[in-house]
């Protein structure tokens, strides 16, 4: 029997990369020795120091010509950075991201000065036993393609606590309004938070020595009415708050003209029912008690009754 036995070939054409980079121009500047733009002798040699123009090379996937077209080499055995004609460019040249010429990845340049004029010859090694050679590096006025941004500096970012009451929490243990109509009566502890044009809310917290070395954020948290089974509240106005620490903490007693002063303003809060702010976070003021003023901007009115019961609402401390 014959079994035929049909191969297919499958002859997959792959077009071949072309492997080639645009070639780049750039002229070089030394920074070592006598320092300076890079030109060249008419040989073809690199050299600086001694007033010569300015050369113009181009580099192509890792080799340099010079604008004559001569293949720049690293000449054996002292490795003098030379363009000779008909020479095939060495291989391994690069511009850095910030524009320094690379020899397979090393920026150091060796640079002896030579019998004339007071001009340098260029190699990446350096003629053993030559006096005066000095270390120096080559930058490019062109084809560097630009360092990234170093990585941000580890910001001392404090993380924040949730807003949500999940973990860890304090709830106020005095509300105090006070009244700019009325301002030295004291309008005693209440359960609501009231923040209006004419009456702030001071928060007494009692931080638990507990909490000691642990973070807390400050949250201000206003569910939907519809999410709301104990409480309620009323709100009108831009919903405009500000947010600050008081300096010393308040009391029942305390009237608008014996609010003390702000230790630190949190600034302005636009509060949106169905939402949860984080005023700010800190670390935790174990074992003190703290007082926080919540005021009304613009002609934000809001009276809640203050409740941690599903949903929760009002200020708070949550503890991370
Ligand atoms: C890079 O290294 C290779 C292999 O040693 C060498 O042939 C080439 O000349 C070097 N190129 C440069 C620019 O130093
Ligand atoms: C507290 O807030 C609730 C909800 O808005 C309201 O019904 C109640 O009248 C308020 N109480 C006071 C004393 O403002």
């Amino acid at each position: 029997m014959k079994v035929l036995i049909m191969v297919l070939a499958l002859v997959v054409g792959t077009h071949g990369l072309m492997g080639r980079t645009a070639s780049c121009c750039f002229g070089l500047t030394a920074d070592g020795g006598p320092g300076g733009s890079v030109g060249q002798l008419a040989d073809g040699h690199n050299r600086f120091g001694q007033g010569l123009n300015a050369a113009s090379y181009c580099i192509d996937n890792g080799a340099i010509t010079d604008s004559s077209g001569r293949g720049c080499i690293l000449t054996p055995p002292t490795t003098q950075f030379q363009c000779d004609v008909g020479a095939t460019p060495a291989s391994g040249f690069s511009v850095g991201c910030d524009g320094r010429l690379e020899a397979n990845g090393s920026t150091k340049f060796v640079a002896c000065p030579t019998e004339d004029n007071g001009g340098y010859n260029i190699y990446t090694a350096g003629p053993a036993n030559q006096q005066g050679c000095v270390a120096i590096t080559l930058t490019a006025d062109n084809c560097k393609t630009g360092c990234p941004a170093p990585p941000p500096a580890p910001a001392p970012t404090p993380k924040t606590c949730p807003p949500e009451l999940t973990g860890n929490w304090e709830y106020p243990h005095l509300i105090v309004p006070v009244d700019s109509s009325k301002p030295d009566t004291a309008l005693g502890t209440s359960y609501n938070g009231t923040i209006s044009s004419k009456i702030s809310s001071i928060y007494n917290f009692d931080v638990p020595a507990a909490d000691t070395g642990k973070t807390c954020s400050l949250v201000f948290l206003l569910p939907k009415k519809t999410e709301l089974e104990t409480s309620d509240f009323t709100l009108s106005g831009t919903g405009a708050i500000d947010f600050g620490m008081l300096s010393s903490a308040a009391t029942a007693g305390t009237t608008y003209d014996s609010i003390p002063s702000t230790a630190k303003d949190y600034g302005v809060t636009t509060v949106v029912p169905g939402n949860a702010y984080t005023i700010a976070t800190f670390p935790c003021p174990a074992g003190e008690r703290v007082s926080y003023k919540a005021s009304a901007k613009d002609n934000t009115c809001l009276n809640y009754f203050q409740d941690y019961n599903p949903s929760p609402i009002g200020l708070y401390i949550t503890v991370c």
